[in-house]
């Protein structure tokens, strides 16, 4: 049975909200790139920009090019990815155990809205329709948090590591797709399009920074203190 000892507010620490520093946000992943000036970001396109002659002109971000196509493609499939992580986060955030990691799924969730509306915006600037194609990357993150629920129990600090993890590895896979969708809309003169892929860019990043601020914030020492009486399966 369960070891339910560490329930939502242990009140030991700091686990209520203002932990968030911001400042420790190095911690793993894409995000340990932020402190450059922007162009680190792995999109493959920025070489490609000397070639630049008409004979190229089809590799642009003109309407109907094969960049362009290219780049709607994309676009959909983080379109998907994000609608679908909106109903995810609503799940995650009522399965979490701490306050706190509630708090910043649903934060979050609500930021979701405003990317979704963002790339709307972008879909409109193409004079292209709003559609999302399945993201297979995300469906399958998105599982994996899923089957985490299901293999945690409920108000244990191992859930919220085990959510925290989860939540990063999708918003790691929006950053790479963030941060090589805005460079490439760069390379393709498209300014505006690329402000808004930043924007969004930069909440994903701080999302990540939050989720690992989190995590060191006490839950995951906690958490390796956890019981283990309970039956393993
Ligand atoms: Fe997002």
């Amino acid at each position: 049975m369960a070891t339910k000892t560490a329930k939502k507010s242990t009140g030991s620490s700091s686990r209520s909200g203002n932990s968030r520093s911001g400042s420790s946000r190095g911690n793993g992943g894409p995000t340990s790139r932020s402190g450059n000036s922007g162009r680190s970001n792995s999109g493959p396109s920025s070489s490609s920009r000397s070639k630049g002659g008409s004979s190229r002109s089809k590799s642009g971000g003109e309407p109907g090019s094969l960049m362009q196509k290219f780049f709607l493609d994309e676009l959909k499939d983080i379109y998907w990815a994000e609608k679908a992580l909106m109903k995810a986060l609503k799940k995650m955030s009522k399965e979490a155990t701490t306050e706190e990691l509630k708090e910043a799924f649903m934060t979050h969730m609500q930021q979701t809205e405003g990317q979704i509306t963002r790339l709307e915006q972008v879909f409109e600037i193409l004079g292209a329709r709003a559609q999302g194609k399945k993201c297979e990357a995300m469906s399958g993150l998105i599982e994996e948090a899923e089957s985490v629920i299901e293999d945690t129990q409920d108000d244990t600090l191992t859930r919220d590591v085990a959510l925290i993890i989860s939540a990063q590895k999708a918003e790691h896979y929006e950053i790479a797709a963030y941060g090589g969708l805005s460079t490439l809309a760069k390379t393709m003169g498209q300014s505006e399009i690329a402000e808004l892929l930043v924007q969004t860019l930069e909440e994903e990043k701080e999302t990540d920074a939050l989720l690992t601020s989190i995590a060191e914030n006490n839950i995951n020492m906690e958490a390796t203190q956890e019981g283990g009486e309970e039956e393993e399966e």
